[in-house]
């Protein structure tokens, strides 16, 4: 079993990636680092923890060398928002980090896994059924840097014989982390505005259709892709993966359903309302399903009723401490 390494594993996605890597491969098999500095207590609540910031390439191959590790989860990059607030250390961390990642995984051999994103799209994709291959030319720095990272993952892959695998993710629905300044946060924020009080202003419009996914089915997908036949997939660059098309006004109505009083009003932000606009309404992911099984288990119903359950007990442990 090689040992794993996860960056930027504190954020929305390792928070819950880890723990379900852990539980499958063994808890000293995956190893989180971050650039957070974590007190000794909470390194030791996650361990085994290392500092580790991925544009430092010695730190990476140290990292890789000292545990011998087999495979790198790359979770570490600004998401949309704060990437368009900070252009130049978007291009640093986002790039630099993931070409450090795929220069030690040349020298080490490891298998590499790179989260791509809707993001990676661009107000001239087709925004219906966007298909696997098309357009991509983003209007933003986070979507250049995902185009740049896709592209870089097939160079590697075909230049070098590295086993690069990737998703092109949605927006994220998720209970344990807070999401880390995407566009697609608003959905995360309406969950818990509707538990804790009952109204909800949002920064996107109410008939902004977008792709989104449950925490765990992404974290599924992940696992999945890396657990699959590498003689069976076509794209090494990143598949469409989605489970829902939806509007901050059919997210609140489904909500509403479980919390009748709940209430929504929208002040757009016309920062993030740009980016939304300029993403696809509906990813078409047949080859995603078709290479490895990509398979969601959650629709919207299913995870507003999840979701809400558990916001419900976590914020009710959280009161009673
Ligand atoms: N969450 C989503 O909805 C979503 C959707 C599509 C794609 N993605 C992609 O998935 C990946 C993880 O997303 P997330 O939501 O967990 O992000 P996040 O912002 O919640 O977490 C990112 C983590 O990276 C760390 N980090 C930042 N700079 C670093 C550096 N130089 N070295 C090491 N760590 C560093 C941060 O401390 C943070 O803990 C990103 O590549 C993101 O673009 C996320």
């Amino acid at each position: 079993m090689p040992t794993i390494l996860v960056t930027g594993a504190l954020g929305q996605i390792g928070s819950e990636l880890v723990p379900a890597l852990r539980a499958r491969y063994g808890a000293d098999n995956v190893i989180a680092t971050d650039l957070k500095v974590l007190p000794p207590s909470g390194a030791a609540a996650i361990a085994p923890y290392d500092h580790l910031d991925c544009t430092e390439p010695h730190q990476l191959h140290e990292a890789v060398r000292r545990y011998e590790v087999g495979a790198i989860y790359h979770l570490a990059a600004l998401l949309s928002a704060a990437a368009e607030a900070a252009p130049q250390l978007a291009w640093s961390v986002n790039m630099s980090g993931l070409y450090n990642v795929l220069e030690v995984a040349r020298g080490y051999g490891c298998q590499v896994f790179f989260p791509s994103s809707i993001g990676a799209f661009g107000p001239t994709t087709p925004r219906d059924g966007t298909p696997q291959v098309t357009v991509q030319r983003p209007t933003t720095i986070y979507g250049v840097t995902k185009v740049a990272g896709e592209l870089l993952c097939d160079y590697y892959a075909s230049r070098f014989g590295i086993d690069t695998r990737g998703l092109r993710l949605p927006g994220l629905i998720s209970y344990v982390a807070a999401p880390g300044g995407g566009t697609t946060d608003y959905a995360v924020e309406m969950f818990y505005h509707a538990v804790r009080y009952g109204r909800y202003t949002c920064f996107l419009g109410a008939e902004t259709r977008l792709d989104m996914m449950y925490m765990p089915d992404a974290i599924a997908a992940m696992m999945d892709l890396m657990a699959a036949d590498s003689g069976r997939l076509r794209y090494r660059n990143a598949y469409n993966v989605t489970a829902m098309s939806v509007t901050p006004a059919e997210i609140a109505a489904a909500i509403a359903r479980h919390v009748p009083s709940f209430t929504v009003d929208y002040e757009v932000d016309p920062v993030r309302q740009a980016i939304a606009d300029s993403w696809p309404r509906s990813l078409d992911d047949s080859a995603a399903h078709h290479d490895w099984g990509f398979a969601p288990r959650y629709d919207l119903e299913a995870m507003t009723a999840d979701m809400l359950a558990r916001l419900r007990s976590k914020l009710a442990a959280a009161r009673s401490r």
